[in-house]
């Protein structure tokens, strides 16, 4: 597998109104963004449209907002999500396809309504060589600068050793790192997490 990441100057989101709400801030695409979307692009990254089979690994139920720096929730948003499979395959053509799970996904998006509220249903990320478990985010908008950034998972042991996440100040890595909880409330032997996203350039 390739692990090589593009490599990016980190600038946080920080508010212009109130210097303590600032978000994730942006982190490298890496090489993996989709060369070829997949056929199913929905919000449910467990399930493969055509397929019968259930994506290995633990569920995770994934939910967000998209806010602005004021704290308010920004419509006219696309959220895509894009990480590799149970096994540590990306589905991507630099990755090999030997032993990718062919009932993930491997990407999905979905276009919040006016609330800001995003959703998924995905998997815990794994580690592969070289990385903490990630989870790769991409934010298109109409109003604001497109963000991309990587979210972490709490008390994972190889966030101390991961050389993007730790290339970001302390203060700001807190926001890319999100706590997952059992949700068997929502779906048994699965886990919640959320993590919220602060769209700082308005460049409308
Ligand atoms: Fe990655």
């Amino acid at each position: 597998m390739q692990v090589l990441h593009w490599q990016q100057p980190w600038h946080g989101p920080v508010s212009r109104h109130n210097p303590d709400f600032s978000g994730p801030p942006p982190q490298s695409e890496g090489p993996f963004y989709p060369d070829q979307p997949p056929l199913d692009q929905d919000n449910d990254l467990v399930r493969v449209a055509g397929r019968s089979g259930q994506a290995k690994g633990k569920i995770l139920h994934l939910t967000g907002k998209v806010l602005d720096d004021r704290g308010r929730p920004v419509s006219g948003t696309r959220v895509e999500i894009w990480q590799c499979d149970a096994l540590g395959r990306y589905h991507h053509r630099l990755d090999s396809p030997l032993g990718a799970d062919p009932d993930f996904q491997g990407f999905g998006q979905m276009e919040p309504a006016a609330d800001g509220v995003f959703r998924f249903r995905t998997i815990r990320p794994v580690p592969y060589p070289g990385r903490a478990p990630h989870i790769h985010f991409k934010i298109k908008s109409r109003a604001f600068e497109d963000l991309t950034t990587q979210m972490y998972v709490a008390g994972e042991p190889a966030n101390q050793r991961d050389y993007l996440l730790n290339r970001v100040p302390a203060t700001a890595r807190t926001s890319l790192i999100v706590p997952l909880k059992p949700a068997d409330d929502m779906e048994q032997n699965t886990l919640a997490g959320h993590f919220d996203i602060i769209l700082g350039k308005n460049t409308s």
